[in-house]
């Protein structure tokens, strides 16, 4: 063996110090959970559990919380125009695309505590770890944490150049539409095409989250890979009638919306099982007007979703469902509109070799593991139009989810936050 110098040993020592350091990191997990606490704060209410819609104040508050975070990690973090929060930590070589990871913070109405906050304040811990322990990645590391994903995707389909004009005028439950959301949120609807990134732009996206069903759990398994998720579509479905006395109109001269929609729901219930798959069809909202008990309803109007890993078995769902209720109304004397609603994702495969690194890492860290799909709608959906996209899942309680019951335990978390740091490092070192 050739001569070394003193310094190029102590040199090679400290690589080697390095090298075992990192193949060590592991997060906090007490921190972890702390963080998720701290998060359902805001928007916290007198019965002990959290309201967060996106547009809300309590989103306002709890997004200028997470961006003083990040900044306070050193990261450069701004809004974009999209309302996204979004924050660089660079890396140690020019000209490298950045790789992106990140989730949501906004909820569903009477949503728990743990639905994209877990992937969000996973993405603080491992920047925080990566801080802690002096590592430098290659590429830029770039968290997002993506404005309104429970109304439609909104901050990911922005980035995607997907997020149309029509999008902008659909509300949520606040009263606000995504164009007010997103000027409350610190962006700017008129400069939306600046956000737009294009394919190759970002080296890969990887988002963490928590299963919200329940084969993890059932099969006693600790990491799901995703393989692919679901496209969802949603429309308005408008019944109309004629508003009526309820006590002088005679049963058969009556042009009752409401009848005509509960037909409907029976409908997109028994059609949706008809087809063989996985398909699911879902009326989950109704507002029936004038809605006084002595008066027959002249208007209902209902929400219908479809999602499946295929947008052909959603266009022929849709299909049977339209067909059925057209017959519906005419037979109850009142007419239906299908009013499509522009928030919507189509179904996505994650790519194979991102799959392989998240189940090689699960493996190396001695953690359990499944190939699955993934029924709920993400961010990662739109992202995997830009990069090499893949989804780290871990097991939801009782496979409960939209719910003030969701519950992921502070193990499950940190277990899912080391494969995303893990993978982040993998696909640094694989990644030009
Ligand atoms: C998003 O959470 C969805 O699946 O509805
Ligand atoms: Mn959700
Ligand atoms: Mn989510």
């Amino acid at each position: 063996m050739k001569y070394q110098s003193k310094p190029t040993l102590l040199f090679l020592l400290f690589l080697l110090s390095c090298i075992s350091a990192n193949s060590q990191i592991l997060v906090n997990q007490d921190r972890l959970e702390q963080r998720i606490f701290d998060l359902a704060k805001f928007g916290l209410q007198e019965n002990g559990e959290t309201e967060r819609v996106a547009f809300s104040d309590a989103d306002l508050e709890a997004h200028q919380w997470v961006l003083d975070e990040l900044t306070k990690m050193g990261l450069e973090a701004h809004t974009d125009f999209a309302g996204n929060i979004v924050a660089t930590r660079s890396g140690s070589k020019k000209n490298m695309k950045p790789i992106v990871f990140g989730s949501h913070i906004d909820r569903v109405p009477n949503g728990g505590n743990y639905d994209g906050c877990v992937g969000s304040m996973a993405a603080l811990e491992v920047i925080q770890t990566l801080n802690e322990n002096n590592v430098k990645t290659k590429h830029p590391l770039q968290v997002i944490i993506f404005s309104n994903e429970e109304g439609g995707v909104m901050g990911s389909r922005a980035i995607a150049g997907h997020l149309g004009k029509s999008a902008l005028g659909v509300k949520n439950s606040t009263g606000y539409t995504m164009g007010e959301g997103i000027m409350r949120l610190g962006g700017d609807t008129t400069r939306l095409a600046e956000v737009v990134r294009k394919e190759g732009d970002l080296a890969a996206f990887l988002e963490f989250h928590i299963e919200q069903g329940g084969i993890l759990e059932k099969e006693n398994l600790e990491i799901g890979v995703v393989e692919g998720i679901v496209g969802l579509k949603w429309w308005d479905v408008v019944f109309t009638g004629f508003a009526n006395h309820a006590g002088t109109t005679p049963m058969d001269a009556r042009q009752d919306a409401l009848l005509a929609a509960a037909k409907f729901i029976v409908a997109v219930n028994e059609i949706t099982n008809s087809f063989d798959g996985a398909q699911v069809g879902t009326v989950g909202r109704i507002k029936a007007e004038p809605g006084a008990p002595n008066v027959i309803p002249g208007k209902v109007t209902a929400s219908l979703e479809i999602r499946d890993l295929s947008s052909n078995v959603i266009q022929k769902v849709y299909q049977a469902i339209k067909t059925k209720t057209e017959e519906i109304a005419a037979s109850s004397n009142v007419t239906v509109e299908f009013r499509p609603l522009d928030t919507t994702a189509d179904p996505a495969i994650m790519n194979s070799e991102v799959q392989k690194i998240i189940a090689e890492n699960a493996k190396s860290l001695g953690l359990t593991y499944r190939y699955m799909p993934s029924g709920a709608g993400h961010d990662a959906q739109d992202m995997a139009i830009l990069a090499p996209t893949g989804m780290i899942f871990v097991p939801s309680k009782g496979g409960i989810s939209h719910s003030p019951k969701e519950f992921t335990s502070a193990k499950d978390m940190a277990n899912g936050a080391n494969v995303l740091l893990k993978s982040l490092l993998e696909l640094d070192k694989k990644l030009d």
